[in-house]
C-alpha cells in the first residue's frame, strides 16, 4: 500500500524531484496509474474525447465528471485525485463554481480541483479556496476555451502573449493555487513560469517544468488517430486488444473456446438424474 500523496507533498516537490501526473477515468486506469507510481491522477475533461469519443472537452458535465471521478476514487489510489472542473461549472457565478466544485470533492471523492484561465478566475479560486477545496490552475492551451482561440493552438508565441501568461501565473499564485498546469506554451515560456513562481508548474510545455502530465489513452496508444507532437507513447494497446479479441473470435469461430477446463461441471450422478428428468417430459 503507498503512502498518500497529498496537496503539501505536492507543493514540496518545487524543488524536485519532478512530479509525474496521468489522467485516468475510471477504477481499473486509476489502479494501474498507481501501480505504475502517478504521484496524481487527474480525472481530466479530456474524458470527454478520449473516452465518450466527442470531437472536444466541452460535452464534459458535472454529472459526468464526478460519476467518473467517484469511479477513480474507488480505486483508492495513493495518487492525488485531480477533478477537472468542466465548461461552464465555474463560469456562470461564483456561487455555484464552489458548489460544483464540492460535488467534486463530497460525490467524487476527489481531493482537489483544477479549472482553466487566468486573471479572469480569481474570484472563482479564492472562493474554491475559502470553501477549504485546493485549487489547481491551468494557462496555456486551456481546450475549453477552443472557439475563443479558433482552434487548438500553441499560446503564448509572442512576447506580450508571453507577458500576459506569466502575469497570470503570479495572479493565480496570490490567489492560492498549489500548482499549475502549463499546456501548449513554448519551453522558455515555461521555463520562465516555472523559475518565477513558487508552485509546481505540471507541463505539457517542455522538459523544464517541476512535472509533466499526459493523457492515460495517448500513453498507452488506446486509440487510433493522429498523435499530437508533444505526446510519447510508450506503447500500442490498441493493436495489441485487437489482437487479442481477434484471437477470442477465431477460437469461437474454430469451437475451441471454452475448453473443458474454462467450463463449469455437473458431478455425474446429477446430470445422469437430469438426462432422465429430461427424458421423461419428452
Ligand atoms: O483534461 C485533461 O486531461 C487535462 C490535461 C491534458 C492537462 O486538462
Amino acid at each position: 500500500m503507498r503512502e498518500k500523496v497529498t496537496v503539501p507533498a505536492i507543493q514540496a516537490r518545487k524543488c524536485g524531484p519532478k512530479i509525474k501526473m496521468v489522467t485516468a477515468y475510471d477504477a481499473p486506469s486509476a489502479r494501474i496509474a498507481d501501480r505504475a507510481g502517478a504521484d496524481m491522477i487527474l480525472v481530466g475533461d479530456t474524458l470527454a474525447h478520449v473516452v465518450l469519443g466527442y470531437d472536444d472537452t466541452l460535452p464534459a458535465t458535472v454529472d459526468v465528471m464526478i460519476h467518473h471521478t467517484a469511479a477513480v476514487a474507488r480505486a483508492k489510489p495513493g495518487a492525488l485525485i485531480v477533478g477537472d472542473m468542466p465548461w461552464l461549472s465555474y463560469h456562470v457565478s461564483v456561487e455555484e463554481a464552489v458548489r460544483n466544485a464540492g460535488r467534486f470533492i463530497r460525490e467524487g471523492r476527489a481531493e482537489c480541483v483544477k479549472l482553466e484561465g487566468g486573471r479572469k478566475r480569481l474570484a472563482v479560486i479564492e472562493a474554491i479556496l475559502a470553501a477549504e477545496i485546493p485549487v489547481m490552475g491551468h494557462l496555456g492551451l486551456t481546450p475549453q476555451s477552443i472557439h475563443v482561440m479558433g482552434g487548438y493552438r500553441v499560446q503564448g508565441k509572442r512576447a506580450e502573449a508571453a507577458r500576459e501568461l506569466v502575469t497570470d501565473a503570479h495572479a493565480l499564485v496570490a490567489a492560492g493555487v498549489f500548482a499549475i498546469v502549463l499546456e501548449g506554451v513554448p519551453d522558455v515560456l515555461a521555463q520562465i513560469v516555472t523559475q518565477e513562481v513558487p508552485v509546481p508548474t505540471i507541463g505539457i510545455a517542455g522538459p523544464h517544468c517541476d512535472g509533466q502530465v499526459l493523457v492515460y489513452h495517448d500513453v498507452l496508444g488506446l486509440y487510433d488517430g493522429r498523435v499530437p507532437k508533444f505526446v510519447r507513447q510508450y506503447a500500442h494497446l490498441a493493436n495489441v486488444a485487437t489482437e487479442a479479441l481477434q484471437g477470442f473470435f477465431a477460437d469461437v469461430q474454430a469451437g475451441t473456446f471454452p475448453s473443458d477446463a474454462e467450463s463449469y461441471h455437473m458431478d455425474e450422478e446429477s446430470a445422469r438424474t437430469l438426462r432422465i428428468l429430461m427424458r421423461n417430459e419428452e
